[in-house]
């Protein structure tokens, strides 16, 4: 059924947004392979990070999900037992490419498989580091889902990466725990650094010089608490909705804003955005608060560095550009057409319907903004980001649109539309 999204004359109040999603995986996936105990508070309830319990559990680790935390109770590094059925890792690109790196080191045989949309995405940029410290791993048509690893003993390795993939750096990492010898890898550009702050936290001895990591192989982990902060790719839907809404002023608490993932902070202030940073807080990951008010934004370019610190965010970006005076241009951004869907083609396809000049590039998109925008029927491509970017343009065109298969935010934001109908309700 689809969700009818009506108009919205401002946005004000003040709300929280779920737990970051690549924390939350990792907190489950590294507290799995700890010594002892990991209380998880703040963990996000999407369906992503519950096909990551799900899978651990099938390995014979206990843990337990109630409201107020997770907790996790390790096996220790060498504690996973062989599972007895396929692992099933949904929608989830973290799920399925970081368990791999961590199958890769066990002596026991696995299948992994996900849903039509993993099944489409690429592994080979896993499975060749993977093979080159001495996995056996194999994938359907060489390189997709399902793939089927074998007991094999690991060595480090010294690998540069093609693309910047947080899920590869963290993949070959993961390996890297079970390997003989250091492993390091080199990134083209900084992508998100959740694992390393992570597995330090647990006390690996894992370095990073610039875009070099290396990990020497830890004999055990030991399990620490995680706090896991509101994520931030969530809270960008609100960020653009409260910029482009006339007389809107949201505040977004708790938000993760460790400097690998705030590119969208930076681009929308590019564009002219008015957003404070309140209460700067944290430990591991830093937080804050974010104030947003509305701003005239104009057009901008995105691109180089700045794409993989935003590369969840270049959908609601396009949605802000759409509405910005002026060009925005989108390079470099090819990453975008193998994530859930192909999210170049879905949202130059989706913003076209409203009236907005948008042209498809190989790498990224051109926008012209500043044109009145017309409600539409939005497809999401079952993609929860598509959805949700789609619903934030939605509010800002003249006359009502639906969002078909709105359930897909259930993915990494379950109570998306809930959230927006409230920041409505404080106007009223
Ligand atoms: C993630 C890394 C990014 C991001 C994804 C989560 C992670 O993917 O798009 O939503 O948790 O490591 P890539 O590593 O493919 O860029």
């Amino acid at each position: 059924m689809s969700h009818i999204v009506t108009p919205a004359s401002s946005l004000r109040g003040a709300i929280t947004v779920p737990g970051d999603k690549s924390i939350s995986h990792r907190a489950v996936m590294f507290g799995a392979i700890a010594e002892g105990d990991t209380h998880i508070t703040g963990f996000l309830m999407g369906e992503d990070c519950l096909s990551t319990i799900s899978c651990f559990r099938k390995m014979g680790v206990d843990i337990t999900v109630s409201d107020q935390e997770v907790i996790v109770h390790g096996v220790g590094l060498h504690g996973l037992k062989a599972p007895a059925e396929l692992l099933y890792t949904g929608n989830s690109g973290t799920t399925t490419r970081l368990l791999c790196g961590i199958l890769a080191g066990q002596p026991f045989t696995s299948t992994l498989n996900g849903d039509a949309s993993i099944q489409k995405r690429p592994m080979g940029r896993i499975i060749q580091p993977l093979r080159q410290m001495g996995a056996d791993i194999e994938g359907r048509e060489g390189n997709l889902c399902p793939l089927t690893i074998k007991p094999a003993s690991l060595k480090g390795v010294r690998y540069e990466m093609p693309v910047a993939s947080a899920q590869l750096k963290s993949s070959i990492l993961l390996a890297g725990l079970f390997a003989d010898g250091k492993t390091t890898v080199i990134e083209p550009a900084a992508s998100r650094d959740h694992t390393e702050r992570m597995l330090r936290g647990l006390g690996a001895d894992i370095q990073s010089n610039g875009t070099e990591i290396t990990l020497v192989p830890p004999l055990t982990l030991r399990a620490m608490d995680v706090i896991v902060p509101g994520d931030i790719s969530s809270a960008a839907y609100f960020l653009v909705a409260g910029l482009i809404l006339p007389d809107s002023d949201i505040t977004i608490r708790n938000v993760g804003v460790n400097p690998t993932r705030t590119g969208i902070l930076d681009a929308l202030e590019a564009m002219g955005a008015d957003i404070e940073r309140l209460n700067e807080r944290g430990d591991v990951e830093p937080v804050c608060d974010l104030r947003v008010r509305s701003s005239r934004l104009h057009g901008t370019e995105i691109g180089g560095d700045l794409i993989p610190r935003l590369i969840d965010e270049l959908p609601v970006l396009a949605v802000a550009a759409a509405v910005a005076e002026g060009t925005t241009t989108i390079r470099d951004a090819q990453e975008l057409k193998v994530k859930e869907s192909n999210r170049i083609a879905a949202m130059t396809a989706e913003l076209s319907r409203t009236g907005a000049d948008v042209q498809e590039t190989d790498d990224g998109m051109v926008i012209c903004g500043g044109k009145q925008l017309h409600g539409a029927d939005f497809t999401s491509y079952a993609d929860h980001r598509v959805a949700m970017s789609m619903a934030i343009c939605a509010l800002a065109c003249e006359g009502n649109s639906s969002i078909d298969d709105p359930a897909c935010v259930a993915i990494s934001y379950p109570t998306f539309f809930e959230t927006l109908d409230s920041l409505r309700r404080t106007n009223l």
